[in-house]
């Protein structure tokens, strides 16, 4: 939350121990459905014309810097707000030289919240080939490590086939403030599945909201990342229905009193959870009504070191992040009256420690690095109902679970990352929008990381 943050960063106290830890004061990101304010420049490194297009279709004005042609190489006497590097075709060591050309004068030009935007092959033949694929998300992760002032670099790897109109969101996603914490990945994009060609991304800074006609439900509604994943779905035009604890009840009315959504009272480890959201659905909506996305977020702590975990902690852990969610899905799938609809978007919570492993935190790393594995299983399976299947992986969000932490210990949490901040739950909500858009049809089977490009387990 913006306040929960400005109280936790730019408290007197919070200022005057970061004051005499001689911590410098972290940029402040762009956010939001907006553009550079500078100048986006794109290089095609090896004759492909997928980002050229991609930008075009957005109404992207991308100045070419001179490599395109041959000649000399670029400077930027200016600031510049981005540079898109489309490195498909990239088959040779000798070919990257060709992107650190590009780069060098680019980062150096780059604004504050400035983004470096690396589009590769997804599949490449030959040994060489793929070292120089792998090779590049070496050259993104470090570039996103070397970038200051908030700005970012991440890497988009493209499927045969995949057409602009599949990598619009994906495009439009990275450039704009949405992506504000997102830095150092890199994730594939294929494209759309072919009974269901990808709707056109709302341009940006247009009036049509990407889901508008469309319910989402989010579990976890009532307070933190949960409501700011409503907030920004209803924002992007959904009906929300949010869930979550009885205990919870007042705030979660309150919720969806604001974004004009409903509110179903209801513990997600209960048998019959999935039934009961359908039910929701099909009584509120229609039995006509589907859900367009199930964004499972409600998630729970119960950290202590393995060996004093007893087995109430870990099941209770279990249980609310991993198995609860893999019942409610196969109720949903079934196609009853309120259920998820084809072409629908399944989105789950992992986080940074189920990837890299946290001390104390066997139970909840577990249930979240099955998240990921849950995400991998079935994003094949239902692929041709047109349904995505995926997650994100949030580092350090500032919410009332994180603020609980010791100030000295939290502020290394926040800084040991590249944009030496932690990040805010609308960082997380932006990315789960960018699944559940339409237009993000052929995203599917990935795992992205919101952690500021966390030292931990990169
Ligand atoms: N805050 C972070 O830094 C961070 C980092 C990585 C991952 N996450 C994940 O993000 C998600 C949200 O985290 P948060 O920080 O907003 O947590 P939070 O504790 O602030 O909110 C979680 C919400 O889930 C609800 N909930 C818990 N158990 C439930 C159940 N059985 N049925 C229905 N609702 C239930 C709670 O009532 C609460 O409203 C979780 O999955 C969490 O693991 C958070």
């Amino acid at each position: 939350m913006p306040g929960l943050i400005e109280r936790a960063f730019y408290s007197r106290g919070g200022q005057a121990v970061a004051g005499r830890l001689g911590l410098p004061e972290p940029p402040v990101l762009r956010r939001g459905r907006v553009l550079p304010g500078e100048p986006v420049v794109r290089a095609s490194l090896a004759g492909s014309m997928l980002a050229a297009d991609t930008l075009e279709l957005l109404g992207v004005v991308a100045t070419s810097p001179l490599l395109d042609d041959g000649a000399e190489l670029p400077t930027y006497p200016e600031r510049i707000g981005a540079v898109v590097v489309d490195a498909c075709g990239l088959r040779e060591i000798g070919q990257l030289e060709g992107l650190r050309a590009v780069l060098r004068p680019a980062v150096r030009a780059l604004a504050g919240s400035g983004r470096v935007v690396l589009l590769a092959d997804a599949e490449v033949e030959g040994v060489e080939a793929n070292a120089v694929r792998q090779a590049l998300d070496g050259i993104n992760r470090t570039v996103g490590k070397e970038l200051r002032r908030g700005a970012t670099a991440n890497l988009v790897y493209v499927r045969p086939g995949t057409a602009a109109a599949d990598l619009a969101s994906t495009f439009s996603f990275l450039l704009e403030g949405r992506s504000a914490f997102v830095d150092g990945q890199s994730w594939t994009v294929g494209p759309a599945p072919a009974l269901l060609s990808a709707a056109p991304a709302a341009a940006p800074g247009s009036d049509s909201p990407p889901l508008a006609g469309h319910i989402v439900v989010v579990t976890g509604a009532a307070r933190g990342i949960g409501a700011q994943i409503a907030t920004v779905a209803a924002r992007d035009g959904a009906t929300v229905v949010g869930v979550d604890m009885p205990a919870a009840g007042e705030a979660l009315a309150a919720l969806a009193n604001r974004l004009h959504g409903t509110a179903l009272q209801l513990d997600i480890t209960a048998a019959d959870a999935g039934e009961r959201i359908a039910a929701h659905v099909a009584t509120r909506y229609g039995a006509d009504a589907r859900i367009h996305g199930i964004v499972h977020n409600a998630g729970i702590t119960r950290d202590k070191l393995l060996a004093n975990t007893d087995a109430q902690r870990w099941a209770q852990v279990l249980e609310v992040n991993l198995a609860a969610e893999l019942r409610i899905n196969p109720v949903l799938l079934d196609g009853r009256p309120g259920g998820l609809a084809e072409g629908g978007r399944i989105v789950g919570i992992a986080s940074t420690s189920g990837i890299a492993g946290n001390r104390g935190q066997a139970n909840y790393a577990a249930s979240k690095a099955g998240v990921v594995g849950l995400v991998g299983a079935e994003a094949p399976e239902l692929a041709g109902r047109g349904i995505t299947v995926n997650a994100v992986a949030p580092g350090f969000i500032e919410t009332d679970m994180t603020a609980k932490i010791p100030f000295v210990q939290r502020e290394v949490f926040r800084r040991t990352n590249s944009l030496g901040q932690g990040g805010q739950p609308v960082d997380v909500a932006e990315t789960i929008g960018y699944f559940l858009d339409p237009a993000s049809a052929g995203v599917s089977g990935q795992v992205v990381r919101v952690c500021g490009q966390n030292l931990v387990g990169q």
